[in-house]
């Protein structure tokens, strides 16, 4: 019996599969973002341990035989979050989350720092990964960099709660720009331009390996009749990517999640920093991937949710059953800035061609389609640096809707496959992590993929209106870039 948990930046999920790959248990909290000004996305630690111990408390009493048979717990977790402890290992701060956009500055800083930043850490210096928030603390709350004696990405401080060691895994390790992602190992130069050495970091592993026991009395508190190990873990895309079985050269899925995510599994380190792709290490030996990350998908539907007073059901639910012509209006998705392909921390979105017809539902249609258009963009910089996506898995809360993944068929020309059991996400691959850190087992024969519900192609009938909408989506970017920033 494995347990996977998933830091998400809405929830944290945690779920019990057993030895046949079932899900025996699952149970998720709500966590709240603050944003205390424009730009800003922030998390106490605090609340992720509570949220962690509720989720597991509940599991326990759901499942109390079960529980008492886990021997493996594998972590997935929001990545790029810096979470600063002082000396004692207390939190000094707030976690700055990876859709906080504060450093956009301090990127130029840190690639004038250190000249090889784009090759050896394989990504362009973007707010949202690590290194630059770093910079930015040390030039805005100086006492607190004086302080700061680690620093963990979110679930590294998960782990650091539940068994006491910093320990950091390759692929989350990846999103903080401060790993030499080729050769797998902390990058010295990349450290030096935050004025940081190796001292202040976690010791790294493959995500398969073993990495800490769980603490005993938290083993005893959820009724485990041994400490079980916890593996390497992955940052939440590879734990998505794990539990997909998107393991091989190739595979690839789109994720509509918070943030929307293309990924594309690689042999080899390929980096191709120019258009914004993120080149990371795989939750698994030996390999990466290529992803490219529009900053808000399925929030940008929650957000509209939020603004409007419905829920997101009865939003969707006012949209005809198949899509016939696209929006008379744009949405520009860009709530929190934008990384791929922009890299723009300042742009915000739009709804552009409003009129006094315009209904709900045809802004509620903009929202989905405006996410659709930001995951064409991110799917044609893939193809770019090598990666031509021609079909796709897709997973991630947006999955969920029928409608809003046949119009990400067809603006983005891809097949997708939605799966029967695609809610399960990071937190199912990092029970399988656990599964292959305890038992040693080949990671092909862990690693299989996940049951299809349906595939839903590119509507030929909409491509050539799709097409005029993306022009029109695209030529707005430059215009509100030049009015609003
Ligand atoms: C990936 C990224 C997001 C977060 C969301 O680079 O920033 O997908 O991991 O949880």
């Amino acid at each position: 019996m494995f347990v996977g948990i998933d830091l998400g930046t809405s929830a944290l999920k945690a779920v019990l599969v057993d030895g046949d790959q079932q899900v025996k248990g699952s149970h998720t909290h709500p966590l709240r973002v603050s944003s205390p000004h424009p730009g800003w996305n922030e998390q106490a630690p605090e609340d992720w341990w509570t949220a962690l111990l509720a989720a597991m408390d509940a599991l326990a009493a759901s499942c109390p035989r079960e529980m008492a048979a886990v021997k493996g717990i594998g972590l997935s977790g929001q990545q790029h979050g810096a979470v600063l402890l002082g000396r004692d290992g207390n939190v000094l701060r707030p976690c700055i989350l990876w859709n906080d956009v504060r450093a956009a500055a301090q990127c130029a800083t840190f690639e004038h720092r250190f000249a090889q930043s784009r090759q050896i850490c394989g990504n362009m210096a973007m707010p949202g990964f690590t290194a630059p928030k770093l910079i930015w603390v040390a030039q805005n709350e100086p006492d607190i960099f004086v302080a700061t004696r680690h620093v963990l990405l979110p679930k590294a401080w998960l782990r650091y709660r539940m068994t006491g060691e910093m320990i950091e895994d390759m692929s989350d390790a990846s999103g903080s720009l401060w790993l030499d992602v080729g050769n797998r190992c902390w990058s010295d130069g990349a450290l030096a331009a935050t004025d940081l050495t190796r001292d202040a970091m976690p010791a790294l592993v493959e995500g398969t390996a073993r990495a800490g026991v769980l603490d005993a009395g938290l083993a005893r508190r959820w009724g485990m009749t041994t400490r079980p190990v916890l593996a390497g873990s992955a940052g939440d895309n590879a734990a998505g990517a794990v539990g997909l079985g998107a393991v091989r050269a190739g595979s690839s899925f789109l994720s509509l999640g918070t943030s929307g995510v293309a990924w594309v599994t690689t042999d080899r380190f390929r980096p191709h920093p120019q258009g914004g792709i993120h080149a990371f290490c795989h939750a698994v030996p030996d390999m990466w991937h290529q992803m490219g990350v529009t900053l808000s998908a399925a929030s940008s539907l929650a957000w509209w949710a939020r603004t409007t007073g419905m829920g997101e059901a009865a939003l969707l639910a006012e949209l005809p059953d198949r899509i016939t012509r696209p929006s008379p209006v744009i949405f520009l998705p860009y709530l929190s800035g934008e990384r791929t392909p922009h890299n723009d921390g300042d742009i915000r979105g739009v709804f552009a061609g409003l009129s006094h017809g315009t209904t709900r539902a045809d802004m509620t249609q903009a929202v989905l389609e405006g996410v659709a258009f930001s995951f064409r963009d991110v799917v044609d910089v893939l193809a770019d640096a090598g990666s031509v996506l021609h079909e796709a898995d897709v997973i991630g809360g947006g999955s969920g809707s029928r409608t809003w993944v046949s119009i990400l068929a067809s603006v983005t020309g891809l097949s997708l496959h939605r799966l029967a059991h695609g809610e399960q996400g990071g937190a199912f691959g990092a029970a399988r992590l656990a599964r292959i850190a305890v038992t040693g087992e080949a990671v092909g024969a862990v690693c299989l993929p996940q049951q299809r519900k349906e595939t839903l192609h590119p509507d030929a009938d909409l491509a050539g209106a799709y097409a005029s909408a993306l022009a029109r989506y695209r030529a707005l970017y430059p215009c509100i870039r030049s009015a609003m920033t």
